[in-house]
C-alpha cells in the first residue's frame, strides 16, 4: 500500500509505458501521491490504456493519447495536437513526463531485425526515436518551466560497454539473440538523448527560457511483458527460474518516482539493481558515450537528418541550440 504524499496533486503528468509492467506501477504510484490533475497516457491500445487506467483508480484522471511510439507520423501528430491544444490554453503544460515504453524486438529468438513501415529499426524506433521526436516537439511550448523528464533507463547498456555503435545504430549488423544487444543500444541512445537534451536545455535557459531536470533511472530487473514478444515460452522461464530477482512492478516503481517526489530536482542517472526494495537513490553522472558530449552531439543530429527524411519536413528548433556549424534559432 502506498502512503499518499500529496506531492503530485495538481500537477500535469504525461506517461508512455503505462499499460503494462513498471508503467502501470508508475501510474498507480502517481494517483497515490496526487490527485494530479491530468495524467496524458500515451499508448497504442485504446482498451488497454482503459484497462491500465481502472486498474489503478485513475479513470476520471486520465485522458488517453493514442500513438504507437514506433511510427513517426503518428508521435508526430499525436505531439502537435497536444503542442495545438497547449497554444490554445486548452491543455495545461506538462510538468512532470514519465518516459517509460519500450520493447525487445525480434522477429527470431536468434536475433532477426523488425523494420517498421518508415524503414525504421523496430527498437531504434519504439525505444528512442519515438521519444526523442515527441520532447522534441514538447520541449519548445508544451512543458512547464522545470518540467522533470524521467526515462526509465536500463543498466543493459553494460553488456556494450556504454558505447555508442555509429554505423550500428539500426542494428545493421546485428541486433544480438533475442534483440538484446539492440535493445541495450536504444537504451544507451536514451541515456545520450538525456545527456543532450539537458544542455541544450540548459543553454536555453541561459537564454531566458523555463528549463527542465532530466533523470535517467534504471529500475533493476522488473517482472513484466517485456520480452514476451520474442519468445513467450523463454521470457516466462527465465521469469520463473530467477523470480527472485525480479521486482514487483510496484516496488521498481518507487525508484522511478524518487526524482518525481524529491523536492530537489534530480539529474543524471539513478541506478539500483540490487535484490528487493531499491535502496540507492543516489544519481550518478553519466558514462561512456553518454558523457562523451562529441558522441551525444552526433546522435542528436543524425537522428534529427533521420526523423526529417521519414517525415518530409525539418523539425522545430531548440531556443540556444549551440551546434556548432548546425542550424541555430
Ligand atoms: N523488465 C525489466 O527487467 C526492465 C529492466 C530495466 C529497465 N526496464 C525498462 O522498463 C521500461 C518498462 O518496461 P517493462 O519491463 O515494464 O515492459 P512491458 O511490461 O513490456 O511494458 C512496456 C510498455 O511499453 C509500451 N510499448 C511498447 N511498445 C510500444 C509502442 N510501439 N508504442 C507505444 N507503447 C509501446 C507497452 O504497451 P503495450 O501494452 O501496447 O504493449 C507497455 O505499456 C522499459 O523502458 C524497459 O526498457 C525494464
Amino acid at each position: 500500500m502506498l502512503t499518499p504524499s500529496g506531492v503530485l496533486r495538481g500537477k500535469n503528468i504525461l506517461l508512455t509505458g503505462g499499460t503494462a509492467g513498471l508503467g502501470t506501477g508508475i501510474l498507480r504510484a502517481v494517483v497515490a501521491h496526487g490527485p494530479p490533475s491530468r495524467i496524458f497516457l500515451l499508448c497504442r491500445s485504446e482498451a488497454r490504456g482503459q484497462r491500465a487506467a481502472a486498474t489503478c483508480g485513475a479513470e476520471h484522471l486520465v485522458t488517453i493519447v493514442l500513438v504507437n511510439l514506433a511510427v513517426m507520423e503518428e508521435v508526430h501528430a499525436a505531439a502537435s495536437k497536444l503542442v495545438e491544444e497547449c497554444a490554445r490554453g486548452e491543455t495545461p503544460p506538462i510538468d512532470l513526463c514519465f518516459l517509460n515504453a519500450a520493447c525487445l524486438a525480434s522477429s527470431r529468438l536468434a536475433g532477426e531485425r523488425v523494420i517498421t513501415a518508415e524503414h525504421l529499426e523496430a527498437m531504434f524506433a519504439t525505444n528512442y526515436c519515438g521519444m526523442y521526436l515527441l520532447l522534441r516537439l514538447l520541449m519548445p511550448t508544451a512543458l512547464a518551466p522545470r518540467a522533470r523528464l524521467i526515462i526509465t533507463g536500463s543498466d543493459a547498456a553494460q553488456m556494450i560497454g556504454w558505447r555508442l555503435s555509429r554505423d550500428n545504430l539500426q542494428g545493421e549488423r546485428s541486433v544480438g539473440i533475442g534483440g538484446l544487444v539492440q535493445y541495450a543500444h536504444t537504451k544507451l541512445m536514451g541515456v545520450m538523448l538525456a545527456a543532450e537534451l539537458q544542455a541544450r536545455a540548459d543553454e536555453e535557459e541561459r537564454q531566458g527560457g523555463g528549463g527542465v531536470d532530466v533523470c535517467v533511472c534504471h529500475p533493476g530487473a522488473v517482472m513484466s511483458e517485456l520480452g514476451n514478444n520474442v519468445s513467450p515460452w523463454l521470457a516466462q522461464t527465465i521469469k520463473t527460474l530467477l523470480f527472485f530477482v525480479f521486482r514487483t512492478p510496484g516496488v521498481a516503481a518507487t525508484l522511478i518516482m524518487r526524482p518525481a517526489l524529491s523536492t530537489e530536482p534530480q539529474r543524471g542517472y539513478i541506478s539500483d539493481g540490487n535484490l528487493g526494495k531499491p535502496t540507492n537513490f543516489e544519481s550518478r553522472p553519466f558514462k561512456g558515450s553518454a558523457a562523451d558530449t562529441e558522441d551525444c552531439r552526433w546522435l542528436w543530429e543524425e537522428t534529427e537528418r533521420i526523423l526529417e527524411a521519414v517525415l518530409k519536413h525539418e523539425l522545430p528548433l531548440l531556443r540556444g541550440r549551440s551546434s556548432e556549424g548546425g542550424k541555430t534559432t
